[in-house]
């Protein structure tokens, strides 16, 4: 059998939002995905770089620039509902936006920055999912990527609040994809290595180093290596994938 694909078109029709659209793996995937054909809904709580990276987009496709606080369920819900007013529904969705926390050992981390670090990394993955699953059930089907990380599998010392909330938003995605698996609704978690990115590039060359000696590719990888598999996930090309966990780690979990 021959698979023949026009990747240009292949989102054609399809309306997607990725939140933390402004910097690194979420403009990534936002720009993959208009290239790729998709009408983008470029969220992140930063509306100056969502707009950039919207426009950026719109020189050859579609994208609108919108500011969103994921940890604001009622922003993420009027969000969802302006979508299905003004572009019709929902297709896809990647769940992106995270913040790492203070580095610092569980046994001293604040409650306060403790909860923070939840409720962006993980709560917020709940609240996203909460108000798309209902609006794909009413467009007929959908896909959603949840960005989980390594620490979804793995302990790092010194990012406990991360590591317990990315290992929470895998489970969250193995449930809900089992309570969407008969809705023609797709749900799955991708799991990055580290990635030259915003998120931890200030952290000084000799961190940097030890990162990179910790992947067996001896590199970190690429924002367009992870929206790749994002936007694979999202795609046609893996309808029988749901619930799944897919590393792009330079084989870091392989160990
Ligand atoms: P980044 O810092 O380059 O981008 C994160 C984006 O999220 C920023 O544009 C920021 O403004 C936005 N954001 C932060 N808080 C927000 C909020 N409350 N509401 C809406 N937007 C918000 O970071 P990167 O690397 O692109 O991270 C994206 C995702 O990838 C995160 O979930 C992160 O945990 C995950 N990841 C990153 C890795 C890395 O090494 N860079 C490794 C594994 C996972």
């Amino acid at each position: 059998m021959t698979i023949r694909i026009d990747r240009n078109k292949e989102f054609a029709g399809k309306v997607v939002l990725v939140t933390g659209a402004g910097s690194g793996i979420g403009e990534a995937t936002a720009k993959l995905l208009g290239q790729l054909g998709a009408t983008v809904i470029v969220a992140d709580i930063n509306i100056s770089n969502a707009e950039k990276v919207a426009n950026a987009i719109a020189m050859h496709g579609h994208a609108t620039a919108h500011q969103l606080d994921v940890a604001d369920p009622v922003a993420i819900e009027k969000l969802i509902g302006q979508i299905e007013h003004d572009c019709g529904g929902l297709d896809g969705a990647v769940n992106n936006a995270g913040i790492p926390g203070h580095r610092k050992e569980v046994a001293e981390y604040g409650i306060d920055e403790w909860r923070r670090v939840v409720e962006v990394d993980l709560n917020a993955v709940f609240y996203a999912i909460r108000y798309e699953i209902p609006a794909m059930r009413r467009r007929g089907g959908g896909a959603i990527v949840n960005i989980g990380s390594i620490a979804s599998s793995i302990g790092i010392p010194l990012t406990g609040p991360y590591d317990a909330a990315k290992h929470a938003v895998l489970g969250l995605t193995k449930t809900a994809a089992l309570e969407n698996a008969t809705h023609n609704i797709r749900i799955n978690c991708v799991g990055p290595g580290y990635i030259e990115t915003p998120f931890i590039m200030s952290r000084g060359p000799e961190v940097l180093a030890g990162y990179r000696a910790k992947h067996p590719m001896n590199k970190l990888g690429s924002a367009e290596n992870i929206a790749e598999v994002a936007a694979f996930l999202l795609s046609d090309r893996a309808s029988f994938t749901t619930g799944s966990y897919y590393v792009a780690d330079g084989g870091y979990t392989a160990q």
